[in-house]
């Protein structure tokens, strides 16, 4: 493990790099962090920000990665006496805002897996404000940032090796239980938007949507999911 004052972001390090199974990069500080769809990760001091890189041959399935590692993040922070939930595909809410995000990307054999938390983070830039909250805001005190880490890696450590051994049946429940808007009537932004009522995620992680002409399986991709207005 590495731990960084400073760095453009974890996750193009680990990219860059050649570096084994199981590195874990660190970062208090990153001046381009980076969120999915190339958007932007706000990583001012005070939050949590750390990549990990995985070989792929561990694994028969890389695509519900992202919804392991957000069940992890989600399962540490019960430790911290904080209710969170999912939201698919790769989002930790709190509070009904944004308090963690998971980036997996794959280059080749290796897969890297980035995560970033809000931890004492006391303001967030203008974009943001509204939508983002640090586990400081909800708990009224400064947390350690190791003790966040350790908790993280943890989880990651026995609910990653579980899915390399079985795969992602185990999962489904134990995700869907956390599930940001089950049974509440959402909108999947993709090309062409769907809206229906948020059933559950299936044996495979894919989201199921009740819509007007019946139940659609949705792949995480390219979508956003959002709750209806
Ligand atoms: P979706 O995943 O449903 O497309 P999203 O808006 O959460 O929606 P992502 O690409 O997963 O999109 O995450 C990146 C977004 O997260 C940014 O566009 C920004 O709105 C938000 N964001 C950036 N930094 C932070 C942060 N530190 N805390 C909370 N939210 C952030
Ligand atoms: C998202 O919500 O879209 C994913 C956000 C992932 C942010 C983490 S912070 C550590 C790692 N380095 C990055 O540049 N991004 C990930």
């Amino acid at each position: 493990m590495v731990w960084l004052k400073e760095t453009d972001s974890t996750q193009d390090l680990l990219k860059r790099g050649d570096f084994p199974h199981g590195t874990v990069v660190v970062a208090d500080v990153q001046k381009r962090g980076k969120g999915r769809k190339g958007r932007r990760w706000e990583s001012q001091e005070g939050g949590l920000y750390f990549s990990f890189v995985l070989s792929a041959k561990n694994f028969k399935e890389i695509m519900q990665i992202p919804l392991v590692a957000g069940l992890s993040v989600s399962e540490a922070l019960d430790s911290f006496r904080l209710s969170t939930s999912l939201k698919w595909p790769n989002d930790v809410y709190l509070k009904g805002r944004k308090v963690s995000g998971v980036l997996v990307e794959r280059t080749g054999d290796k897969v890297v897996v980035g995560i970033g938390v809000n931890v004492n983070q006391t303001e967030f830039p203008e974009g943001i404000k509204d939508t983002a909250v640090s586990l400081k805001q909800v708990l009224r005190r400064d947390l350690n940032r190791v003790d966040v880490l350790t908790a993280i890696l943890g989880r990651l450590q026995d609910n990653l090796s579980l899915f390399s051994e079985e795969g992602f049946p185990p999962f489904r429940e134990r995700i869907e239980k956390r599930l940001l808007f089950k049974g509440e009537e959402v909108v999947i932004l993709s090309e062409k938007p769907e809206a229906g009522i948020l059933l559950g995620i299936d044996e495979e992680g894919f989201l199921l949507l009740q819509t007007a002409e019946g139940v659609k399986r949705i792949t995480a991709g390219e979508v956003s999911l959002r709750p209806s207005l």
